[in-house]
Order: structure tokens, then sequence, then C-alpha cells
């Protein structure tokens, strides 16, 4: 009997619906991703060029690109030049089996279902990256992994292993391994302007984390939040998710403007804001804005979560001190991470929280999940206080500068005016616009032809930003991937 061709899977059936809440955007791209994730999408199958797409479904073709640009991120789906976008042929298995089923519509109308809160949590799985695979250039989030120094890493390991005392192997204090909070108070006192005893820092299982405590541990239900607009979507929705307003407050060249969000909302509780390094633009925060959040807090007696998660990397000069040493009557919560300095996958960060706050934090650890395991803080301590970590920190910085400088210049001479640059001060990444008379929709289009992956700005905004952007992370990436991608994207540019 003659084999069946197999079925193709029917793009031109994929249903967004324009009166939803969720952006066209962001329907499509979770189609698109259930249908790989439940194998009626299989691995190398191509999918339609995005002009064929979009006319298809009748939408906008940035629709489709945007779409498109987030699972290309995700590892989802893999763009090489000459041979279109299709399936990631690289999707690890686990993941596949780890798919739900394909829902029946029987299946689908009965059984338990989630809470509200529950369904909104689940839609912001698509804020997962793909674990294992590696990544391209320009995704962003992604520190300088190929410059750790592993090899120190494993011999201070086997030592921990050897000798850490049977004790410390069960649990440690929810707030963290006291020499490791001795070790970031003295590193934040010296290199970032920060006044803190050990008691004030808490461990936390990275910066997201931090985000999550403060909003559930500082607001109630219903009280407003400043964002920064455009700002880290992910800690707004950690503050929605808390029950709280979130009031998007517009990011000038000084930083976050008070004055907006004294017009918007002057009552709120908190303002959450990144000064040293803002994500996505880059920019830092002037000292006499710094200064007037200040003057708001007092005023309001409200809070400032200074997210200082990139804080190490300034190049323009030495790094700027934290807002937190501007003052110390206890408005200033900070947070820091090592997942930009050392390596995601460590899950360690810290804030620095007033004295009265404590015990609360203790609490909430103790009860989310007790504390952040005792092997990696000992073996993080040892790296610090032996050393390690301030010439690693040197050495990171000298390599972003450079990769830095490698991104700009090859955007200089292979897409020149097509790109404009917005902020370079500061931070593993760049945020690009399209330049005078380029189309954000070509560059797009471009990009995803020649495999190169961003991130775009509207999805780091409340809003529709008034121009479309696009976020390069370079840290990651070696000079000569980073020369060889943007020549990739401007051959696709120009063939059109
Ligand atoms: C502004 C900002 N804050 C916080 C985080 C979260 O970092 P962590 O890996 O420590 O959770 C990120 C991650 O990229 C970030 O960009």
């Amino acid at each position: 009997m003659p084999r069946r061709p197999p079925e193709r899977f029917a793009f031109d059936a994929l249903q967004v619906d324009p009166c939803a809440d969720q952006p066209l955007y962001r329907q499509l791209e979770q189609r698109l991703r259930d249908a790989i994730l439940a194998g009626q999408l299989k691995p190398a199958e191509r999918v339609p060029s995005t002009r064929r797409l979009a006319a298809d479904l009748q939408v906008s073709r940035n629709t489709v690109s945007l779409a498109y640009a987030q699972l290309l991120s995700e590892g989802y789906l893999e763009a090489e030049v000459g041979s279109g976008t299709r399936v990631s042929r690289h999707l690890p298995d686990d993941l596949l089996q780890a798919s739900p089923a394909p829902r029946t519509a029987a299946s689908a109308a009965v059984g338990p279902r989630l809470s509200r809160r529950g369904s909104s949590v689940a839609a912001l799985g698509q804020w997962i990256t793909l674990p294992g695979v590696p990544p391209r250039p320009f995704r962003p989030h992604v520190p300088a992994l190929d410059l750790f120094p592993r090899h120190i890493w494993r011999r201070l390991s086997q030592r921990r292993l050897r000798r850490m005392p049977w004790y410390e192997w069960g649990q440690v204090p929810p707030l963290g391994y006291p020499p490791l909070r001795e070790a970031i108070a003295e590193y934040l006192g010296i290199s970032r302007g920060v006044r803190c005893t050990a008691e004030q820092v808490v461990i936390v299982a990275g910066a997201q984390q931090a985000i999550d405590f403060v909003a559930r541990l500082l607001l109630d239900d219903g009280e407003a939040a400043w964002i920064e607009e455009p700002g880290y979507t992910p800690a707004r929705h950690l503050f929605e998710l808390a029950g709280v307003e979130v009031v998007p407050v517009p990011v000038d060249g000084d930083g976050l403007s008070v004055a907006a969000g004294e017009q918007l909302r002057a009552d709120a509780r908190l303002a959450y804001v990144t000064p040293s390094c803002q994500w996505p633009t880059g920019l830092t925060m002037s000292l006499p804005r710094r200064l007037e959040l200040l003057e708001w807090a007092r005023c309001q007696s409200a809070w400032i979560l200074e997210d200082d998660y990139n804080g190490e990397y300034r190049y323009d000069g030495r790094p700027l001190p934290a807002i937190h040493g501007l003052a110390d009557d206890g408005h200033v919560i900070y947070m820091g991470t090592f997942s930009k300095v050392m390596f995601p996958g460590l899950r360690l960060g810290y804030l620095v929280v007033p004295d009265q706050l404590r015990e609360a934090f203790r609490a909430a650890r103790w009860m989310a999940d007790r504390h952040s395991p005792p092997f990696e803080q000992a073996i993080l301590t040892d790296f610090i206080n032996e050393g390690h970590f301030a010439r690693h920190l040197r050495r990171m910085r000298t390599a972003c500068a450079a990769r830095q400088q490698a991104l700009v210049d090859a955007l200089d001479r292979h897409l020149g005016g097509a790109v404009e640059v917005v902020g370079r001060e500061s931070g593993l990444q760049l945020l690009v616009h399209a330049g005078a008379g380029m189309d954000a929709r070509r560059l797009t289009t471009a990009a995803q032809k020649a495999g190169v992956e961003f991130h775009p700005l509207s999805v780091y905004a409340a809003a529709e930003p008034e121009r479309e952007g696009m976020i390069l992370g370079f840290a990651a990436y070696r000079e000569e991937q980073i020369e060889q991608a943007v020549q990739d994207w401007a051959v696709r540019l120009e063939r059109g």
C-alpha cells in the first residue's frame, strides 16, 4: 500500500482573536509553541514566511515577526541563512516528552481547574527560555559564560566536598550561610557604596525571588507600585501576581521620571528601579534624579526597590555607587544577583533590607523553600574570600567592554545608518532602533532569516513603544561570532 504523506500542519487554521486581552503576537507565539510541544509541528519542519503567515491569518507582518522573534530567542525555532525559519532540530527530548498530551474537547471540559491566580501564572510560561540549547547572538540576559573559570570552581567544590562539616549538609539559616552574608556585605561596601551589616544581607535564589518576596511582603492588594516604562517586564508580572496595581512610569535620559510618577500616582508605595543600568535602555539614572526619587520616597513613606542586577558593568568610568549609599533612613531596599557576574544557573542573589524587615524575610524564605543550597553558598564564599571573584569581575568587565565595542563597530560597519544605538554606558545589552528611513520590521525579518536573535523592545513595555527597538545581548558571544552575525544580518537586509 502506498505510504500516505505526513499530514502538513495547518498554519492558516491557527486561531488568534483580535478582541482578546492578550496581544496578537503573544497569542500566535503561544499557539505555535503549543503545537511544537504537542509534536504537531516536528523538529526541522519549515514555518511559513512572515509575509505568508500574516496574509493567511490576516494580521500584520509585525505580529508574526514578533512571535517568531520570541520563539527564536527561546530556541523553539531556528533560522539559517538560505533556508528560512524552521522548528529547531535540537529540542531536548525531555521537553517534548514533558509536553501535555493533546487535549481533546472532552478532556478540556472536565476535571479540576486552575485557580485564577494559577491561570495568570501559567500564562507567564512564555518567559521560560529553553534550557540546554546554546544561546545564539544576540540573545540577551546571558553573561560571558565561556569566561567563567570552571577549573577554580571545580577545585573549590572538591575541597568543600572533602571538608564541609556533616551538620552543614543539613540546613543553613534561611537568611543564608553566615560567612557568605559577611563576604557580600564587605564586597557591597567596597564596590557598590552600600553601607550595610552582614545581618542586613538576605540570600535569595536570584533577583527574581528577591522581587517576588518584596512584592508579597511589602505591598497590600490594590496598593500601587511604580515600574519603569520601558522596564523589566518579569518584575511587573510579579507585582501584578501579588495583587499590586502596577503604574508604568516613563523613563527619560535621566532615568525614571519622578514628576511623571507623581502625576500618575503620587501615593504609590514602592518604586522599582534599575538605576545603574536601566533595563532595557542601558542608561544610568542621574544623581539629581536619584535624589528626587529619594525625596519622593521620604515624603510618601514609600520604598525604593533598587535592582542592581548589572551594577558591576559600567564602561564609561567607574561603576556608579548605588542609591542605597545615598540614604541610611531605611527607604531603599537594595538587591543584586550573581547571575550576571558568575552564571545564572547558580541561582544566588541577595537583598539588603532594613533591620525591621529581617524577620519577615526569614519566615518568608523558610515557608517558601527553606534556604538556598548550603554547598553552593559555601563554594561561593570561598570564591569571594580567596580573591577569585574580584579577579573574575575585572576580567568580565574588560571582556564585555570589548564585546560591546565589537558589536557597535560591526553594526556601524555592516548596517551603518540602518540602526541607531541608544545607550552604551553600561550593562550586557544594547538597545538599537531602526535608523532614519529604515523600517524596524525589515530589520526584524532580515534578522530572522539570518538566524540572529534579539528581544523586541515592546516585550519590555506596558504600552506599544513609540519606536520599536531591538535589544541585543553581546556578553555571551566572542568578537568573531558578533562580526559574523551582524554580517549575515546585513546580507539578509540587502537581499530584502
Ligand atoms: C533587570 C533584571 N532584574 C533581575 C533579573 C533576574 O536575575 P536572576 O537570574 O538573578 O533572577 C534580570 C535577569 O535578566 C534582569 O534583567
